[in-house]
């Protein structure tokens, strides 16, 4: 059940690029905060219809979603970016924040060469579609993100990173992630964001704001693909649609991964 933990002073509208498992949390969440959402997919708004009469949320078509928003959050696999063409972005108003929520798989996104050769997943997002864009919610699992969060001072809160070159941008999302019931934790430029990519000790290892802080310091470049391709192992042995079920175990089982730099 998800809680109320912050309602929100300054109503932002939001537009959300994919309704799946994160994206379909963020709705949810957004919009019992008392935020005006918009959202698409890419199948066509009858898919949407439960989730706008549970949310509010109205369902709108692409061009719409980026229309006379504060905040678009794109949230859809890495293999349909380059389907989001640059020009959708042209009319957005000046300062709207652009939230990546993307996570790097191969196996699902197939191989990409820039980012197989070290540049970061949300630098890549960011050259596709032309834009900035600032990296949260990238590091927990949706399950994690509908069920973990706590109120404001909570001793178990857990933490999220953002990463953006725009401080602006960066305060709208925290103020997002503090009224879904997580600490915001600033992790730098987008250039340093690989902190929180998968293969990270901070990916999808719910941790608390202390804990994250001395964590993402110990984040390995280099051991990054070979420890997302660990967590991998562990996620094909599930069923992907009860996902919102096992996320507890995933995170878990991270955690044994990346245990020494989690001390
Ligand atoms: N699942 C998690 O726990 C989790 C956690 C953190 C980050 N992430 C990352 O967040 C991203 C989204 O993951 P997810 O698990 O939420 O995906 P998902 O459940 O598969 O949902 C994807 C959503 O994107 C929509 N979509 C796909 N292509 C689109 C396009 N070209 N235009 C508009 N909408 C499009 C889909 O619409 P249709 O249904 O109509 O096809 C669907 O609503 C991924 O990069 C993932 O790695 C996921």
């Amino acid at each position: 059940m998800l809680k109320n933990y912050h309602k929100t002073n300054s109503t932002m509208k939001i537009g959300v690029i994919g309704a799946g498992q994160i994206g379909g949390t963020l709705i949810r969440q957004y919009t019992k905060a008392g935020h005006s959402v918009k959202m698409t997919n890419s199948t066509g708004t009858e898919k949407l219809k439960n989730l706008a009469m549970e949310t509010g949320a109205s369902a709108v078509t692409l061009p719409d979603v980026v229309t006379d928003v504060d905040v678009i959050v794109i949230s859809i696999p890495l293999i349909a970016i380059p389907t989001l063409s640059k020009e959708l972005f042209n009319n957005i108003s000046a300062g709207t924040a652009i939230i990546d929520t993307g996570n790097y798989y191969p196996i699902r996104d197939g191989r990409i060469e820039d980012i197989e050769n070290g540049m970061p997943e949300s630098v890549w997002v960011s050259n596709q579609i032309q834009q900035p864009v600032i990296k949260a919610y990238n590091n927990i699992l949706a399950g994690s993100l509908a069920c973990s969060g706590r109120a404001k001072g909570d001793p178990a809160r857990l933490a999220l990173p953002v990463s953006g070159d725009s401080k602006q941008s960066k305060d709208l999302v925290a103020t997002l992630i503090n009224d879904s019931g997580f600490d915001p934790f600033d992790c730098g430029s987008l250039q340093d964001s690989w902190r929180q990519q998968p293969g990270s000790p901070v990916y999808c290892t719910d941790l608390t704001l202390p804990q994250l802080e001395k964590s993402i310091t110990k984040a390995k470049r280099e051991l990054l693909p070979e420890r997302r391709e660990l967590g991998l192992t562990f996620i094909m042995k599930h069923d992907p649609a009860k996902w919102m079920d096992w996320w507890k175990d995933f995170a878990e089982h991270n955690r044994v991964i990346y245990e020494s730099e989690l001390t």
